[in-house]
């Protein structure tokens, strides 16, 4: 299934598209991106905001949260992007590169995501959360079932029933709770403190473990998409190895061509229109970024990889009062990685049949990308 033929179809016949079990999608640049920034469409699904203590974790975390809440956990997770914050997290980025690009035993055929792709962004949050090496086999499987869960939809991620997140908070608060014991904070939670003085152990660990997971499932596949792309592109390749000041560019390229966070979703507090079409209060708005980052009225040739692009704003991080709080160390992770690939390998190609795509509604990557790597 071609799902960019769809999303063209789509923006083709109704930017604003109801479909027959009430959903509203949305598929043009311009739709999606006011839609982002508009405060009258909220990040809490209904009835959720007000549903009893048997809750699940993903109630309290960052993203469905507004106004003071929201405020509150996000200073707490932003203190180390802010400032001079990302010159402490470069060193981790690159020594997990170093250990599982430049220097591991990689030649011939590879699959690149077993090999590192995954594993990178995986040691980088590790690392920046203070998660013992041992503990890392169980985040890579919640990591797994929330990508399912967040595909299947939000019944399971909202019941009461418990689901994968409830795992990963208990451990996470644990974690935290010996962290503070210590009274050493690792790179990215130097501002728990505070957070679990005002929200509590509970509702601060739910929001690493979501930390855990934002801050490396989409990396994953911004990495793999990159390589995807590159090994298809020969050109885009032999650009990138003439002239190193393009990476920057093949990021956020690959960011805007098959962006890893596909939908984002909102619901209005009264009721309203989009592109004519309207909208009843607290109807779920579906807005699908990676159409949005398709769109040619925005990017001309929107389907074509063209790492000279000029950066023109895509939305693969959001815009608006939620937006990605994790941009420059995906950005960094990307580069870096980027950079180590070209100086191992004269060429990346793909081998057939060698890519195999999730089967994910949200998040969109890939499961294995087997490369021939030629020195
Ligand atoms: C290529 C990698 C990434 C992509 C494509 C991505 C994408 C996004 C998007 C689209 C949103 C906005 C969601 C919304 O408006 O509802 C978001 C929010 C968020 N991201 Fe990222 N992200 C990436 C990496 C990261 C990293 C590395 C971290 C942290 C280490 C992170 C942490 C977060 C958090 C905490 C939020 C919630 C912000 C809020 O609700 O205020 N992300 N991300």
């Amino acid at each position: 299934m071609d799902i960019y033929a769809i999303y063209d179809e789509m923006r083709q016949q109704a930017p604003a598209w109801q479909a027959p079990w009430g959903d509203v999608y949305i598929t043009k640049y311009d739709l999606v991106s006011s839609c982002l920034v508009n405060r009258q469409l909220s990040h809490v699904p209904p009835g959720e905001a007000d549903a009893d203590t048997q809750r699940s974790a993903v109630n309290d975390w960052l993203m469905y949260q507004e106004g003071r809440a929201h405020a509150a956990i996000r200073q707490a997770l932003q203190q180390p992007f802010v400032g001079n914050g990302m010159a402490a997290l470069a060193p981790v980025v690159a020594e997990a590169i170093d250990q599982l690009v430049t220097k591991a035993d990689l030649s011939g055929t590879v699959d690149v995501v077993a090999a590192f792709t995954r594993a990178v962004p995986e040691r980088v949050i590790g690392r920046l959360l203070g998660v013992p090496a041992e503990d890392m086999p169980m985040l890579h499987a919640w990591s797994a079932a929330i990508r399912t869960m967040l595909d299947t939809g939000f019944d399971e991620a909202f019941s009461s029933m418990p689901n994968a997140t409830d795992a990963m908070s208990a451990y996470f608060t644990e974690l935290l709770r010996g962290q503070l014991a210590a009274g050493e904070m690792p790179p990215l939670l130097v501002g728990l403190p505070a957070l679990a003085d005002a929200v509590g152990l509970t509702v601060a660990g739910r929001n690493i473990a979501f930390l855990a997971f934002a801050g490396h499932e989409t990396t994953v596949h911004l990495l793999g998409n990159m390589l995807f792309h590159l090994a298809h592109a020969p050109a885009q390749w032999a650009a990138l190895r003439a002239d190193p000041h393009l990476v920057a560019n093949a990021v956020a390229e690959t960011l805007r061509l098959e962006s890893p966070v596909q939908k984002i979703c909102r619901w209005p507090l009264q009721p309203t229109a989009l592109d004519g079409q309207p909208v009843d209060k607290e109807q779920m708005l579906v807005l699908l970024v990676g159409a949005a980052n398709r769109d040619p009225a925005q990017f001309p040739q929107a389907q074509r990889f063209d790492v000279s692009r000029p950066g023109k704003q895509n939305l693969a991080f959001g815009r608006g009062a939620h937006v990605c709080i994790g941009k420059a160390l995906a950005e960094m992770e990307g580069k870096r990685l980027l950079e180590a690939v070209l100086h191992r390998w004269k060429s990346i190609e793909p081998v057939p049949g060698g890519a195999r795509w999730m089967n994910n509604s949200s998040i969109r990557g890939l499961d294995s990308l087997a490369l021939r790597l030629v020195a």
